[in-house]
């Protein structure tokens, strides 16, 4: 079972979708870079035992803002998990990167006291359908509340005006769900992962539009504070109005 650290203050972005290869670590990797980039202190905590993004911290270049890296993966012996776990206190953003396989249970921890979940699909019809049984788990099974406007997708190695892309959309439309960015299939992206680096650091004329697309991640993860907002004005309305009609219910009553 997984154990997930706790804080009130603290930015906790889960990137999950059970479907290998379809970009979590891509997009933590890119996130934590632009978070560093902009000095916003991220840390990752990968719990793939694939260990993908704790190499990519490894090959990180020494002279780029440095990004903490917790490898939830490995159990020690030496330290109690909890403090293998910690999460440094001048951590804002925290990006949780997940393995391609996941139990119900370890579902529900990674996901608790999240402010945002991003699930990378890419086009295919094979994916579209993993990508459906993954957002139903969420909804069914971790019980995230699409109301509280949490989840999102970003659909990856993806071309617009495609029918892949238009049925994609269709989907998620019918659950309410945002598609907030669109990134394309770029050798950028893999030239990235090699030197751990993100494509927010590589030469800017080469990489505008990716660059783009983790800019829009990012704004959309910046807002979690207004999204929670929003969210609980929903709530709030949809209570009134429940107990309003209970009010008016209990009144014809009386009258009758
Ligand atoms: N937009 C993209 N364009 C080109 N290559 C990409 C893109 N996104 C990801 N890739 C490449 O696809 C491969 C799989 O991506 P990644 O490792 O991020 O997927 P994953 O979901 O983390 O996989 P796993 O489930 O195995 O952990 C990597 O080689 C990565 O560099
Ligand atoms: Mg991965």
């Amino acid at each position: 079972m997984l154990i997930t650290p706790r804080r009130d203050n603290l930015n906790k972005i889960v990137i999950l979708n059970p479907k290998g290869g379809c970009g979590k670590s891509t997009l933590v990797t890119n996130l934590a870079a632009k978070y560093a980039q902009s000095g916003k202190t991220p840390a990752i905590m990968d719990y793939d035992p694939q260990g993908s993004t704790t190499a990519w911290l490894e090959r990180r270049p020494a002279d780029l803002p440095q990004i903490h890296g917790i490898t939830a993966f490995k159990k020690s012996m030496q330290a109690t998990r909890s403090w293998q776990l910690r999460v440094p206190n001048e951590t804002v953003n925290l990006l949780v990167d997940s393995p391609a396989s996941i139990s119900h249970d370890n579902l529900r921890e990674l996901t608790r006291d999240a402010t945002s979940i991003l699930v990378p699909v890419l086009p295919s019809s094979m994916d579209i359908h993993a990508a459906s049984r993954c957002i139903a788990d969420l909804l069914l099974v971790a019980k995230i509340d699409r109301n509280d406007k949490k989840l999102a997708v970003v659909a990856n190695r993806t071309r617009k005006h495609t029918k892949s892309f238009a049925k994609l959309m269709r989907f998620l439309d019918s659950l309410g769900i945002p598609i907030i960015a669109v990134m394309r299939d770029s050798q950028n992206f893999v030239h990235a992962a090699e030197e751990g680096i993100g494509v927010c650091e590589m030469q800017p004329s080469r990489v505008r539009p990716d660059v783009e697309q983790i800019e829009k991640i990012v704004q959309w993860l910046e807002a979690w504070p207004e999204r929670r907002k929003i969210a609980k004005a929903i709530k709030a309305r949809k209570n009134q109005s429940v107990a309003q009609r209970a009010i008016l219910k209990r009144a014809q009553f009386g009258s009758a």
